[in-house]
């Protein structure tokens, strides 16, 4: 491709080249190369601009996209060391070699900056609008960055949508993902989404692109999110993401299946418009992970160092956290979040609970959240997660009612004062909960209440919540104005020493680096959908290569009692063994972990419990043993400030063999080693409870002959003797 003019930028070990040049029509284009081959094709960029309301030369819509000339670059180079607050490294190298390449558009006399970055590991850009007169209050109308692929590879995605990313992952060729989502989504009628189409029987529902969700729209029958995951035909994986998404809207990825090139496609709000832009300004980065070998995409801080440092100078309040809660009993329908059935509606400051009929179904009760706080002191977890405390659930989903909760005030039956005295008398914390309904509006009016309330009881740590869609009507989830929302909460947060998991908002993109104190997201399906038709077994399996890529999951596993009729009215099971739900807790890296099943199903399963209550959710260090897309995961992380050694291997519904070497454990030391182990009779769907538990003494170099059954896996803990 490369031209009069062209320009490179080699990643330090020199696998990754970018090759940038501006076309005959001054189009910006780059291409990318990993070992000397091609595994970007040459792509365009730029941007469709809305019609300027402030322009002073009263110009139609205008774009970014040719009519460039360069006038000048730099090149720079960085390699630094970094040390973050969590995860699963105790440092962090980020050394990568920059080219910056200034660009004018004479015919409207602006100027742009389009970034590169090339590390070992993969490449990003981004766009860099500087002060200038006539580029200054500006509308995105599109994002047009290419990201032309030089095949049909095999992709791990999930449908593209402005308002959920709860969908099942998907593993097809790039060829298949229309045919896939048309099968399930009316994406031409933007409301009329989520139509669980009959050739889904109950029993395989869970193959489904597109489910019912509180709040969706998918926007094209050939749009998907990212992080997607991709393997071209001669082994070589790429992931596209982006990184540090702040003050601009969620990218999807719209795929040209005649020439295999996806574009940006970003995230409306309620005008339509995609962005509100004011210079001096930049879009979040585009990113590019590239490697043959699949461990590297797991491995890789790419995202992280695409991010700012950290804002908090005081971090010595961000701690790792192991909970359990008052959660998954309503879930699978067994308790209810409401505290009272007699009331059509209910109206803050008015609806008078004092004098209500309870439902007896209410299980954030004074007794039932005493039960739990005795477990989690019992046990060694740090939190107690607790739903339905506060009123208004009575009506709370998706009512388009904009004043649901006040964040403060309890139900009759929830003795806020006492609850809080006894768990921090057992050494244990509540964690707070605000679901917000996606009233947005109304949650940032009790925001500053809300936390000072968790100031004086001390929670540290909030699980928040977007179900249902957003008010201010018409806006979605990952729109410019919703994503400044989420980051503005973090913020507010961070004065008051509060750490944030929030459900349902925009995917994570790194910025747990600049904010630690977003310690968890959900931003994708969960345990939750366990208990509605569920989750294929390779689900967890891709979930690590792609929703991962840019920050913790609060994927909440551990449930042992998978069959959930053994305990409730559920007839659904979680299509994973006893052993294979232990495995995701080194699997999935997070510094927040929920131990979600009932105390009195961990009493059943105490032995395999054990593992949970051992393993560690901070890390110095982690080793990829074996990996690949949607079938299995191995890998060792050494917990933060031990000696101490956890594995985790999680693998689809083929099983899967591994002979674990333990060259990384310390030359000359004895290791108290407990496997526990899928029998050889264990199934996910048949025979999910049939597990050994192995106690030996092992040293570094001994061979661990491993085998994950059908949906299952194993898990290890190495502790230094
Ligand atoms: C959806 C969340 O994912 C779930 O964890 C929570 O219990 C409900 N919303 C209610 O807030
Ligand atoms: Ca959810």
């Amino acid at each position: 491709m490369l031209t009069a003019g062209a320009q490179q930028v080699m990643s330090p070990n020199g696998n990754v080249q970018v090759n940038f040049t501006i076309d005959q029509g001054g189009r910006p284009t780059y291409e990318v190369l990993y070992k000397g081959k091609k595994v970007i094709n040459p792509s365009h960029m730029g941007f469709e601009l809305a019609r300027d309301k402030h322009a002073s030369k009263g110009m139609g819509e205008t774009d970014l996209l040719d009519g460039f000339a360069v006038t000048g670059s730099t090149v720079t180079s960085h390699d630094e060391t970094w040390t973050p607050v969590w995860g699963q490294y105790k440092s962090i190298r980020d050394n990568y070699n920059e080219l910056a390449i200034n660009l004018y558009q004479a015919r409207a006399n602006r100027r742009m900056t389009i970034r590169f970055r090339a590390y070992d590991d993969g490449m990003g850009f981004r766009y860099e609008f500087p002060l200038q007169k006539d580029l200054n209050y500006f509308i995105i109308k599109e994002e047009k960055s290419e990201f032309a692929m030089t095949g049909n590879h095999r992709a791990w995605w999930q449908a593209g949508d402005y308002d959920t990313q709860e969908y099942p992952m998907q593993v097809t060729r790039l060829s298949d993902i229309r045919s896939r989502i048309t099968a399930c989504a009316r994406w031409d009628d933007p409301k009329g989404v989520g139509i669980r189409r009959t050739d889904y029987t109950e029993d395989r529902m869970r193959d489904a692109v597109v489910w019912d969700n509180a709040s969706q729209t998918v926007f094209s029958p050939t749009g998907v999110q990212t992080s997607i995951q991709l393997k071209t035909d001669d082994g070589i994986y790429l992931n596209l993401h982006e990184a540090a998404l702040v003050d601009y809207s969620t990218m999807h990825l719209e795929l040209d299946e005649n020439s295999m090139v996806f574009t940006s496609w970003l995230t409306p709000d309620a005008t339509g418009y995609k962005g509100c832009m004011q210079t001096p300004c930049q879009t979040p980065w585009r990113t590019v992970l590239v490697s043959d070998d699949a461990r590297d995409m797991l491995a890789s801080s790419l995202i992280l160092n695409f991010n700012e440092p950290c804002k908090i100078e005081d971090t010595s309040w961000i701690h790792p956290t192991k909970y359990c809660g008052v959660w998954w009993e309503m879930i699978v329908g067994n308790g209810a979040w409401n505290y009272t059935d007699e009331f059509p509606s209910v109206k803050l400051g008015m609806t008078d609970y004092s004098k209500a009929k309870p439902n007896g179904r209410h299980r954030a009760n004074t007794q039932e959240v005493k039960r739990y706080i005795d477990f989690a002191a019992k046990n060694g977890l740090d939190q107690v997660l607790v739903e339905g405390w506060n009123i208004g659930w009575e009506d709370w989903a998706n009512m388009w009612k904009a004043d649901v909760f006040d964040f403060v005030t309890p139900y009759p039956d929830f003795d806020i004062k006492y609850l809080n005295d006894y768990a921090h008398s057992k050494g244990v914390k509540l964690l707070m909960h605000h679901e917000t309904s996606s009233s947005v509006t109304n949650y940032e009016r009790h925001l500053e209440k809300a936390y000072q309330l968790m100031n004086d009881y001390g929670y540290d740590a909030v699980k928040s919540g977007y179900v249902g869609d957003i008010i201010p009507r018409g806006d979605h989830h990952y729109s410019q104005a919703m994503n400044n929302h989420y980051l503005y909460v973090l913020k507010e947060a961070a004065k008051h020493h509060i750490m944030v998991n929030a459900h349902e908002a925009t995917r994570p993109t790194g910025l747990c680096r600049t904010w630690p104190n977003l310690v968890g997201n959900e931003s994708a399906r969960g345990t939750e959908y366990e208990a509605f038709y569920g989750s294929n077994p390779n689900h967890t399996v891709i979930l690590p290569f792609t929703r991962f890529q840019g920050g913790p999951m609060d994927f909440t596993p551990g449930v042992l009692e998978t069959r959930l009729s053994n305990w409730s009215e559920n007839q659904h099971i979680v299509h994973s063994t006893v052993v294979g739900q232990l495995a995701l807790y080194v699997v999935m890296c997070s510094p927040l972990q929920m131990a979600a099943d009932l105390p009195q199903n961990y009493e059943k399963f105490d032995d395999a419990f054990q593992f949970i209550r051992d393993v560690a959710v901070d890390w110095d260090d982690s080793r990829y043993i074996d990996a690949e897309p949607g079938e299995y995961i191995t890998v060792a992380r050494k917990a933060k400030g031990t000696d101490n050694w956890f594995v985790g291997g999680k693998c689809n519904e083929n099983g899967h063999k591994v002979d674990l070497k333990l060259d990384f454990l310390d030359k000359g030391r004895k290791y108290e080693c407990i496997i526990y182990a899928d029998d050889k009779a264990a199934h996910y769907e048949t025979n999910p409870a049939a597990y050994t538990i192995t106690k030996k003494t092992v040293k570094q170099g001994d061979v661990l002959k491993l085998a994950g059954a059908p949906g299952g896996g194993f898990a290890i803990s190495l502790k230094a003797m």
